[in-house]
């Protein structure tokens, strides 16, 4: 059974207009170490591009299931179209569609065929949330006392972010054993995470072990920390373990932008957040090894994903 969530108190909502004055850099430091979750209001995305976004989204996932398969993601090549994924190594009830920029190599983006303005909403949307994640970073690294530019130096042009589309289907009772997710519960790996959510709820976050709605809102975007800014915070900061619990009424739509930094990053507690009461709680951390051995985990039962916790010194 799942227990549905309590809102007793919930996700800050924080307008950052002002991104760099002393009340808004204030808020998101308390938001990241109480929840490790907010919503911005103030983002200055334009609703164009929002709209756009959800119309893309819908029309793609609207597709016959063998059409969106022609486009199906795989181990070689992970941009496209997905609906086995596994988190926490139970199967997902939701379908993706993953965009990243390509590599000249390996990477290659995915488009749908026959679908006019898709490719084009779902780039303006990546690029809107790449200049945002930028801003976020630099003031969640100035709240953490690292000195300016130096976080975001590692999120130059081979940054290894990516967007995906996920379609929650609605799930008639009965559908799937009574424990099924969206998403089973976890914690985003990156940097940092920019939610696009639409007015179905279903997003919930673990407070104190307590299960928390985030409650949709059509003028704000929805922000998380990753288990890298939780590192870097040496734990002052906590990435949240959420997860999408299903409904049998309406489908769901999101959109996450994962901000990841480029593979060749090293990270650990930044120096300003040690000390000899409170020295370094994580060994570094090399970004391609951990990315690659949780992206083998979304396609298959290798026993328990690796967690940042493999890298806590005790
Ligand atoms: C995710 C995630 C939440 C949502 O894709 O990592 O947590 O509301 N999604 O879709
Ligand atoms: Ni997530």
């Amino acid at each position: 059974m799942v227990v549905p969530a309590r809102a007793t108190d919930s996700v800050p909502v924080i307008d950052i207009a002002a991104l760099e004055s002393a009340e808004a850099l204030a808020a998101i430091d308390g938001a990241c170490r109480d929840w490790g979750f907010f919503q911005v209001t103030g983002h200055g995305i334009d609703d164009a591009i929002i709209d756009g976004l959800f119309d893309a989204a819908r029309a793609f996932f609207a597709r016959p299931l063998d059409e969106k398969r022609r486009i199906l993601r795989d181990a070689d090549n992970p941009w496209g179209f997905y609906d086995e994924e596994l988190t926490k190594n139970t199967r997902d009830w939701k379908q993706v569609f993953d965009y990243g920029p390509g590599d000249g190599d390996r990477l290659v983006p995915r488009w749908p065929a026959d679908l006019p303005g898709f490719r084009d909403a779902v780039l303006a949307w990546h690029e809107a949330c790449e200049s945002l994640a930028q801003r976020l970073l630099s003031a969640i690294a100035a709240n953490l006392g690292a000195p300016p530019g130096k976080l975001n130096a590692q999120f130059g042009d081979d940054h290894t972010s990516f967007m995906r589309l996920n379609f929650y289907p609605k799930c008639p009772p009965g559908a799937t054993a009574d424990a099924a997710f969206g998403v089973n519960e976890h914690s985003d790996a990156g940097a940092l995470t920019i939610l696009l959510q639409d007015d179905q709820a279903g997003l919930e976050v673990c407070r104190d072990g307590e299960w928390h709605l985030v409650e949709p809102r059509r003028d704000a975007l929805v922000i998380n920390i990753g288990d890298m800014a939780q590192v870097w915070s040496n734990d002052r900061y906590q990435a949240a373990l959420h997860r999408v619990v299903t409904n049998s009424d309406r489908d769901r739509y999101s959109s996450p932008y994962f901000f990841n930094p480029s593979y060749d990053t090293n990270y650990a507690p930044l120096p300003s957040c040690v000390s000899e009461t409170n020295p370094a709680r994580y060994r570094p951390i090399n970004w391609r090894e951990f990315r690659t051995a949780r992206a083998d985990g979304d396609y298959a039962d290798y026993g328990a994903e690796v967690q940042i916790t493999d890298y806590r010194i005790e």
